[in-house]
């Protein structure tokens, strides 16, 4: 786009590009919201062909609406990345599905700024499950679950490289969906076996649709194969064991089950995350989830929530005062002048939680 003719009406626009001076310099980086400034040092140093990001035309209006609500306290400038990220993996997994599959580079070109801004920035995760609604879930999920998948990878300990390939297996692990008919997908009552059998689909689908993909590493299109497997068994296609699922693919699923209980669905509303943080728990107990994964994530979770308000099941609230690093889902909560250890008061649970920011 030619700065000359159209300066004026790129103000607030944000860059799809970096812009680096001829000596080599970054000037600005993508992601950028130009401001006059912007513009004038630009034209200052004649350089007058600039990219930005198109205007968002394919998200609904509700999901649009509540995504430039998040992150307020911040300048990250992450709600307008998440939008156009939004707009376009939307656009690029209905393209891969329907006629040709877009290379691996065509989805990270819009998801990398994102996903290294949240995984330099842990906490910029948070806001995500504030999203009320079902509107464009698939598509949500696939950037939260990469993003969470990322975030684990860091909490514990993976190299850059693997948080970021945990990045990518989330952001695909589901595209498979996408063959699955609609009616199904979005169907509010119970599912006949029939149909749970066709949604269990996805995991084939969607490797069939990555191994084709440019660019695309086996743990890619192995994530979106074996995300619903789980380590007693009991999951599926292939009903595979703990020896057998990859460690990354085990986080992949740790991050895909807690987005999904963290939102609304066209058959249920959503949990606040210390609800998720105890089914994760239960997953371990049960032996769906492995617990070096599981207790750090939960640990991390629960000691961003210190100082916050709890409110409990027994109509009480008090603030989240003391994580116990064993059993992170259930902390020391102090009730206006009592301590309560919801590790001895195991009846009581926490409904949801009220930042104290
Ligand atoms: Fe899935």
């Amino acid at each position: 786009m030619s700065l000359k003719t159209t300066s004026y009406h790129l103000i607030d626009h944000m860059l799809s590009k970096d812009i680096f001076s001829d000596n080599g310099l970054l000037l600005l980086s993508q992601g950028t919201k130009l401001d006059a400034a912007d513009i004038t040092m630009l034209l200052n140093r004649q350089i007058v062909e600039i990219e930005v990001y198109d205007e968002v035309h394919s998200v609904s209006k509700k999901v649009t609406t509540q995504i430039k609500d998040l992150w307020a306290h911040n300048d990250y400038e992450l709600k307008d990345h998440y939008l156009y990220c939004l707009d376009t993996i939307k656009g690029l997994f209905q393209q891969s599905v329907n006629d040709k599959i877009c290379p691996l580079s065509d989805f990270m070109e819009t998801y990398s700024p994102l996903l290294e801004r949240t995984l330099e920035y842990s906490f910029l995760f948070h806001p995500l499950h504030k999203i009320k609604g079902h509107d464009e879930y698939t598509y949500r999920h696939s950037i939260n679950v990469g993003l969470l998948s990322g975030v684990i990878g860091k909490i514990l300990g993976l190299s850059k490289n693997e948080q970021y390939l945990l990045g990518q297996m989330g952001l695909l692990h589901d595209i498979g969906k996408l063959r699955v008919h609609d009616d199904i997908l979005n169907k509010p009552g119970n599912l006949s076996q029939e149909e749970f059998d066709a949604i269990k689909l996805h995991t084939v689908y969607g490797y069939e649709i990555l191994k084709k993909m440019e660019g695309v590493s086996e743990l890619i299109y192995e994530g979106a194969l074996y995300h619903h497997e789980r380590l007693d068994g009991s999951g599926y296609p292939y009903r595979l064991k703990e020896g057998e699922i990859p460690f990354m693919i085990q986080i992949l699923s740790v991050a895909d089950t807690y987005d999904a209980i963290c939102s609304d669905r066209i058959y249920k509303l959503k949990s606040s995350p210390y609800y998720a943080a105890n089914e994760l728990m239960q997953g371990i107990y049960k032996g769906n989830f492995n617990p070096e994964i599981v207790v750090p994530f939960v640990r991390y979770l629960a000691n961003s929530s210190v100082g916050d308000q709890a409110l409990l099941d027994n109509g009480k609230s008090g603030e989240i005062v003391y994580i116990f690093p064993e059993e992170p889902h259930r902390p020391l909560i102090k009730v206006e002048n009592e301590y309560l250890d919801l590790r001895v008061e195991r009846h009581i649970q926490i409904v949801d939680i009220a930042s104290s920011n």
